[in-house]
């Protein structure tokens, strides 16, 4: 399939309905992205003609499911380049697959003295998970800064990797914020150089651009399914012998070899890290929706959102007293478009964007720090996708102009 936006948009139900009466102009992929009916599709088709639970029952049905929901694992395998299917485990969502990773690891592995790195723009879910365990195991949390250009300042890990004592480098593969797509490869050397594991956090990125793990080098991905038009599913990477050294880090039904009243072992990879019944047909949705973008091309859909991140900057710039935040547009930097208009607040910019059809996050979009970085107490976010094209950059600039009108200095 060519990269045609309208051609997209018709895949997407959601477009067929209007907001307000206008012409719905959704700039909120960051937060979650709309479904294709394909997907939709998936999950109806699985509920109607194949549910069953999974590996267990010795009928056609649960064979049918169980076989539906294994086949994404292998998709997702080849979509990130992982090189055993078995490594891929379902979890919840991205939030869920770092809280994996910083009990079943981090409890083993985190001790006194211990350092773990994070950068000053981590959406929540990549720093509570390590604010806690760093309390809880007594190591210290040290961040690695963000430049007033929006980019990691890089020129500072050398000193924060000294001393062997980092056990673990946690980074963002994309900012939610800024949009900024770190150097993430320089980053995995460094940190594997001084002795220490990386986990990325590929939520924003992986909708977005290809990722390769065995290419990046890293040894923990996690992404969720909803960001890029699977329901709410997500997926942890990691190398598989880390898995095999790991606990499991829920306890039940399936992750089980052999159970006796008072001790167990437990069951191979993935399924150790797969306790109870999983999010069957949401599993079968994400295969399937990496399957449409898949047949798009990832290259294809990161090319086509660098143009209209330039676009965006282009005439956004015009609108008096409208702050960018994050660097230029480049091959470095994705859709998330997070910016300042006078002293208009944020909430009342995205209201009066509401009742135009235009949809944006207003707040600190689960990423407080990196707000008080840069002194600010909130920001409204546009955010772009394979459905969005120049004429929603254009109904948000005639927005906004709306929105100086109504409450600002002309
Ligand atoms: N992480 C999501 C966002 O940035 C919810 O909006």
């Amino acid at each position: 399939m060519g990269f045609d936006v309208s051609e997209i948009r018709k895949a997407f139900p959601i477009f067929n309905r209007s907001v307000h009466g206008k012409r719905l102009v959704f700039l909120d992929s960051a937060a979650s992205a709309q479904k294709p009916q394909v997907v939709i599709d998936a999950m109806t088709g699985i509920y109607t003609h194949s549910y069953a639970n999974v590996h267990r029952g010795i009928y056609a049905l649960a064979e049918e499911a169980t076989e539906a929901y294994e086949s994404t694992r292998h998709k997702v395998a080849k979509f990130i380049n992982a090189p055993e299917p078995e490594t891929v485990i379902n979890v919840r969502n991205a939030t869920e697959g770092i809280n994996l990773v910083a009990y079943a690891w981090g409890n083993q592995n985190i001790g006194i003295g211990d350092r773990i790195i994070i950068t000053e723009m981590e959406h929540h879910s990549n720093l509570v998970p390590w604010q806690q365990l760093a309390q809880r195991r007594g190591a210290e949390l040290v961040y690695l800064p963000v430049t007033a250009g929006g980019e990691l300042d890089l020129s500072v890990l050398p000193s924060l990797l000294a001393g062997g004592k980092t056990k673990l480098v946690a980074c963002s593969l994309m900012s939610n914020v800024l949009g900024t797509v770190p150097p993430v490869k320089e980053l995995v050397a460094a940190a594997h150089k001084a002795g220490a594991l990386v986990l990325l956090d590929g939520a924003q990125a992986v909708p977005h651009i290809p990722v390769d793990v065995q290419d990046l080098g890293c040894d923990f991905l996690v992404f969720s399914g909803h960001k890029l038009g699977a329901p709410g599913v997500g997926i942890l990477w990691a190398r598989r012998e880390l898995l095999e050294a790991m606990p499991p880090f829920l306890y039940g039904g399936d992750m089980i070899l052999s159970v006796d009243k008072y001790a167990s072992t437990w069951n191979d990879l993935p399924y150790k890290f797969e306790a109870g019944t999983p999010a069957i047909a949401e599993v079968v949705g994400l295969g399937a929706a990496i399957d449409f973008l898949s047949d798009l091309g990832m290259t294809a859909i990161h090319h086509h959102e660098q143009a209209l991140v330039r676009y965006a900057f282009e005439h956004l710039s015009g609108i008096p007293g409208l702050q960018i935040y994050g660097p230029p547009p480049g091959p470095n930097r994705g859709g998330a478009v997070s910016f300042t208009l006078q002293d208009i607040h944020p909430h009342d910019i995205a209201s009066i964007l509401d009742e135009e059809g235009i949809c944006v996050r207003a707040g600190l979009h689960c990423a407080e720090p990196l707000h008080t970085r840069f002194g600010l107490h909130a920001t409204a976010r546009a955010s772009f996708y394979i459905y969005n094209d120049a004429a929603d950059v254009d109904s948000l600039v005639e927005g906004l102009r709306k929105v100086v009108m109504i409450l600002g200095r002309k």
